[in-house]
């Protein structure tokens, strides 16, 4: 049983033990996977979120999943693509460890991640896809108390992306 699956689907509708939302950094919403998270969830999200006061690019925050099939909320805000030459892959690595690394700490055995800043943050799918797969498989080697984490992808361009990446680092 592989314990790094990309599927095809939207990440609102998974029921596992915490799902990751692509945030900003006030934690407030916005659109993308973001604002279709907190829509799903519903406004108890927002009220638990303003009292986080917001989270650093790289970093993660966990919160209750209310009306989400989710039991639990990883937000991390990830990095905008400026060209590369400003740290972002860095940054991009520290948002899947730092999440993973809350999922341990809260007993999360099934983590679900969307393509973090391969949208509206502009990163491209054949850098992230290969960074994300890298960290993950990384931190599952070391970390059995995680039973299985998902790619989530919204479409079939980002999949096939990600799928390259599983293929090529496994
Ligand atoms: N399920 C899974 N993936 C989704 C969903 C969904 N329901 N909706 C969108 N996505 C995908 C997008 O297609 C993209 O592949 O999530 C990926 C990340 O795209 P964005 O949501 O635009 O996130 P990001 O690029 O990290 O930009 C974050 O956008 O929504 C705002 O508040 C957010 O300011 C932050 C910024």
């Amino acid at each position: 049983m592989a314990r790094l699956e990309i599927i095809l689907g939207d990440i609102t509708r998974q029921d596992v033990d915490a799902i990751v939302n692509a945030a900003n950094c006030s934690l407030l919403g916005g659109g993308g996977v973001d604002g279709a998270i907190h829509r799903a969830a519903g406004p108890e999200l927002l009220a638990e979120c303003r009292r986080l006061h917001g989270c650093e690019t790289g970093k993660a925050k966990i919160t209750g999943g209310y009306r989400l099939p989710a039991r639990h909320v990883i937000h991390t805000p990830g990095p905008v693509w400026h060209g590369g030459g400003y740290g972002e892959e860095e940054l991009l690595r520290s948002c899947y460890r730092s999440c993973l690394e809350l999922a341990s700490e809260n007993g999360c055995e099934t983590v679900d991640f969307p393509s973090i800043s391969t949208g509206v943050y502009r990163f491209p799918l054949d850098k992230a896809s290969r960074i994300a797969v890298g960290t993950i498989l990384d931190y599952l080697e070391e970390h059995p108390e995680i039973r299985r984490v998902r790619m989530v992808c919204f479409d079939e361009r980002t999949k096939a992306w990600y799928d390259r990446a599983l293929e090529e680092l496994t």
